[in-house]
């Protein structure tokens, strides 16, 4: 249940019934301090304001009217007219133990939608950069969590894999085949092969004029250069699913949607927006003016869509590919999860695709926009040399660093276990990292930082699972052996299960809003509030009931990290 939306409801109800216009905002938040209860209505003070009356007299008219039923032990009007709202013992209380025994740790499903997630989408004959790690961690984290409140969602891998480039790629990759025969060790490093083709292009005139035949030959669909593309787009997939399965990311080859995909909708779409009179021609080429967007001049920014030369664009393929998605998956909503550098990109290609009418005003459109990732000295990351980091080498340097911390902390395990520990903390560390950050700021990549034991970070996320989970453990007892209800008699239980309620407002605020942040937040606060429950009431020591009823507190707190986790795609262990 979500009790903020619940609490919402009842105040709004209140407030209009106390004289309030409708729709009046009740503005219910959790409150900061426990001294301020657990939920907090802040809209009275702009509807007094409105209505021209002292706000604290209006609050009590508000709490006259408010009818919270069993869920409020106390309301109470603080400061300038807040209202504090304290929940009910008896009330959290049972609350928690629904939650305990239901799988879903009691958060309901949503009314299903179809939403689309655009993520991850490296290029082929490309390493994955990190732009496209950021894409690819935080979509999958927004997409397990979209699943879990019951959406179904179609992940969309918008790769890279269409454009003149693969002319050369075609030639050289026939000069490859043609001279060893082999090409799995040529390609084993893309980004050299692509640098190569790049060369061989410039330098080579023969070379080159191979190259832009085969352009010509792809885009007419000849079998030859269709296959020779497909190897390239085998060898891409291939890697970047090793990167995937290594980090745990829910993406499989199934669910690759490249630009090619959209190739043949593309002189419809022109030919559509000329006739709509969107798209005019401009020296040559076929242009959409958005008086929505200014050039430097201050006059309507000119969109081009098909070059002189008859090709299409990038913007091009995005208005096909929205289209698609509305068209094909009937889709609700449609999540793109691409670097903030491609914002104007896309409202632009957004822009002429309301205009054109492809897809309703109902359908949302949503740019989830992330920053940067910087190294320590707080520029673009990079590798020492300058270079572009491959994810893969990232990944293992993860991997060794993590072995390292593991080996000091446990050097009594056996040395299976210790790699497998280490795998599993070094990827969650470098994903955690990531997703604990607003992510539309850039943000510094610290192996130091991301590997700590202490913070919010992975490590501590997972070692505090382990902990909460070997409180219950230890007392030897079986979930079906616990038979006394949960009671509250400690501030710090109640604290601790006023935010284990919380879950679903955290895993709700993430689907709608798309900040997988939200949800480290919120388990860094949750295992905060467990701890200082733990310090202040002994469990095993304590006396039935209150013994059974604290144990069922840590089972409901275990449950509820590695859940929160698990919508991270963060693997937790049960020793470490
Ligand atoms: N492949 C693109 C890049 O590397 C990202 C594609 C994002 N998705 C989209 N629909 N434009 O920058």
């Amino acid at each position: 249940m979500n009790i903020q939306a619940l609490i919402n409801d009842k105040v709004s109800q209140a407030l209009e019934a106390a004289g309030a216009p409708a729709g009046s905002p009740a503005a219910v938040r959790q409150s900061a301090k426990a001294q301020f209860g657990d939920y907090q209505a802040n809209g009275v003070m702009g509807v007094a304001k409105k209505l021209g009356t002292n706000p604290r007299e209006f609050a009590q008219k508000v709490i006259d009217q408010l009818d919270l039923g069993d869920i409020a032990e106390k309301v109470e009007i603080a400061g300038p007219g807040f209202i504090n709202i304290f929940l009910n013992k008896t009330w959290l209380a049972k609350q928690a133990e629904e939650a305990l025994t239901d799988a879903r740790l009691g958060v309901a499903t949503q009314e299903k939608q179809n939403i689309v997630v655009d993520y991850s989408a490296p290029n082929v004959a490309k390493e994955m950069h990190v732009g496209h790690l950021r894409s690819t961690i935080i979509g999958d984290a927004v997409v397990r969590t979209l699943e879990f409140l019951g959406h179904n969602v179609i992940r969309a891998n918008h790769i890279g894999d269409w454009g003149t480039q693969f002319g050369m790629l075609i030639a050289n990759l026939e000069r490859v085949q043609q001279e060893s025969g082999e090409i799995s060790m040529e390609l084993a490093d893309l980004e050299a092969f692509y640098r190569e083709s790049k060369k061989l292009y410039d330098e080579d005139e023969a070379f080159a004029e191979r190259a832009r035949n085969y352009v010509v030959k792809l885009q007419s669909g000849d079998q030859y250069c269709a296959d020779m593309w497909k190897k390239l787009v085998d060898v891409t997939m291939e890697q970047n699913q090793h990167n995937y399965d290594r980090l745990n990311v829910s993406l499989t080859r199934d669910n690759v949607m490249g630009e090619s995909m959209y190739n043949d909708m593309l002189a419809g779409i022109v030919a559509d927006l000329k006739a709509k009179g969107l798209a005019v021609e401009d020296d040559g080429a076929q242009v959409v003016f958005l008086d929505e967007f200014k050039n430097k001049d201050g006059e309507p920014m000119g969109v081009i869509i098909q070059k002189r030369d008859g090709g299409f664009l990038y913007t091009t393929t995005d208005i096909a590919c929205a289209k698609y998605r509305y068209e094909h998956f009937n889709a609700n909503r449609v999540l793109y999860f691409i670097d903030s550098r491609q914002h104007q990109h896309l409202m632009q290609a957004w822009t002429i695709v309301r205009k054109a009418g492809y897809i309703p005003d109902d359908v949302s459109l949503e740019h989830h926009a992330f920053g940067m990732m910087l190294g320590k000295d707080g520029r673009p990351f990079k590798t020492r040399s300058g270079g572009t980091v491959r994810l893969a080498d990232l990944l293992d340097e993860a991997e060794s660093r993590a072995k390292v911390l593991i080996e000091e902390k446990n050097p009594e395990l056996d040395t299976a276990e210790k790699t497998k520990i280490a795998s599993t903390v070094a990827m969650a560390a470098v994903k955690y990292a990531d997703l604990s950050k607003h992510r539309t700021t850039d943000y510094v990549f610290d192996w130091d930082n991301m590997l700590a034991f202490e913070g919010n970070t992975a490590p501590y996320m997972q070692y505090a699972y382990t902990r909460v989970s070997s409180v219950f453990k230890r007392a030897g007892l079986s979930e079906s052996e616990l038979t006394h209800p949960v009671v509250i008699t400690d501030e710090k239980e109640q604290v601790l299960l006023s935010k284990l309620l919380q879950f679903e407002e955290a895993v709700e605020t993430v689907a709608r809003e798309g900040h997988p942040h939200v949800m480290c937040s919120y388990l860094f606060e949750l295992a905060g509030n467990f701890s200082s429950f733990y310090e202040a009431c002994p469990i095993l020591n304590a006396d039935e009931p209150v013994k059974q009823s604290r144990l069922k507190l840590a089972l409901l707190t275990a449950k509820t990290i590695k859940q929160g986790l698990d919508l991270l795609g963060i693997e937790t262990l049960e020793r470490m």
